[in-house]
């Protein structure tokens, strides 16, 4: 990253920081629902590399577009550039929304080594890695927690992704070997360790471009279904209360996305409850049954994604597997026996390859903590 930022900027970086990516083990389309999520943050992420400037320009590169080169904004005029820049601008956006106004402008490097459109949280990365550099930067005294609320803002109000905070909030406050049971809500936490079994994660090649406009729908809908319902969140409610009131819901498709959110809000406890009790097995079903609920009654999968998920399930050594992140495409989640990864990463490339034609890039990955300056590359 430093010498990515010399041949660059042509001077040394004052800060280096890196935000981890994240999979989502249980818990999907729940967090803008007032429910719980239990995401983990993985070791691929995003490294930044950022210096300040003497005038009033941003100037955001990332290695990973360098066909777009170099972007330029004015911290007295931030618009939307319809670019991959406009997280990172965003979050500025946000700092300053939040009252902590920048007095001069920066530099960035950015050089990520998450798949884009993964469902992996690569603009997540991006924004936090934004806000640890602006920290530090400019010593703005805000917390791991505070830059997960900013970079959602940023995604909400900047790109127009009406977003939750999952996200965000697993790359700022992850703990290696660890995944954190978040109500999103009131934001209050709690982690779990996830044993000695691996997550393999395998990504279905099909990008979720449609994600963004589909996303809003289903918002919308989950508040149609609580405007009739006359609750304020779909998961504040019980699955019994659920089902004595779901007649109020008019229309079919609003009552399946609001029986999926309630359902699954109740899964994510149960799961938690399993895995602390080290039932694995336990845990897997219930990620299964997720998978389901996403397919049939939310409708954000899609035929690679379902392909994935029910022939992880078959295979000897899982313990469950399912689609994870917002949907439409991106990657599967699959828990498994640490004995059992070789066989599974060979069995699953095989089959996808024999009905869709392509190798599916498989990764398995390791839990790491969240967001934080990289002293030692320096
Ligand atoms: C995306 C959003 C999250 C969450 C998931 C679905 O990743 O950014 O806030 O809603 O989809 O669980």
């Amino acid at each position: 990253m430093k010498k990515l930022f010399e041949r660059r900027f042509h001077r040394v970086p004052e800060v280096i920081c890196f935000a981890p990516g994240r999979v989502n083990l249980i818990g999907e389309h729940t967090d803008y629902n007032g429910g719980y999520v239990f995401p983990c943050a993985i070791h691929l992420g995003i490294r930044c590399a950022a210096a300040k400037r003497t005038d009033r320009e941003l100037h955001f590169y990332s290695e990973n577009c360098r066909e777009v080169g170099e972007r330029a904004y004015s911290l007295d005029a931030l618009s939307n550039q319809g670019l991959w820049s406009d997280y990172p601008a965003g979050v500025v956006r946000a700092f300053e929304a939040f009252g902590y106004s920048l007095r001069q402008g920066a530099d960035f490097v950015f050089f990520g080594d998450l798949p884009e459109g993964a469902g992996l949280s690569s603009s997540a990365a991006l924004e936090v890695a934004t806000g640890v550099a602006l920290r530090e930067l400019f010593e703005i005294p805000v917390t791991q927690q505070e830059i997960a609320i900013l970079g959602q803002f940023a995604e909400n109000r900047f790109i127009g992704v009406n977003c939750g905070i999952m996200d965000q909030f697993a790359s700022a406050m992850g703990k290696s070997g660890n995944a954190v049971l978040l109500n999103a809500n009131t934001l209050s936490f709690q982690y779990a360790p996830l044993w000695n079994a691996a997550l393999v994660i395998v990504n279905s090649g099909v990008r979720h471009s449609l994600a963004s406009s589909a996303y809003n729908d289903r918002r919308r809908e989950c508040e149609t279904a609580c405007k009739e319902l006359g609750t304020p969140a779909l998961c504040t409610l019980t699955t019994a209360e659920f089902e004595e009131r779901k007649h109020l819901i008019t229309d079919d498709i609003c009552r399946r996305r609001a029986r999926h959110a309630v359902y699954e809000n109740i899964r994510v406890l149960e799961a938690v409850t399993r895995l602390k009790a080290g039932d694995l097995s336990g845990f897997g079903q219930l990620m299964n049954a997720s998978h389901a609920s996403l397919r049939d009654d939310y409708a954000v999968s899609c035929e690679e994604l379902d392909f994935l998920a029910e022939t992880a399930q078959k295979l000897d050594g899982v313990y469950g597997a399912r689609m994870t992140g917002g949907g439409f495409g991106g990657c599967t989640v699959n828990l498994i026996a640490q004995s059992a990864v070789e066989n599974f990463v060979k069995s699953i490339q095989t089959a996808y390859q024999s009905r869709f034609g392509v190798i599916p890039a498989i990764y398995p990955v390791t839990i790491c903590d969240g967001a934080g300056v990289k002293h030692d590359d320096i």
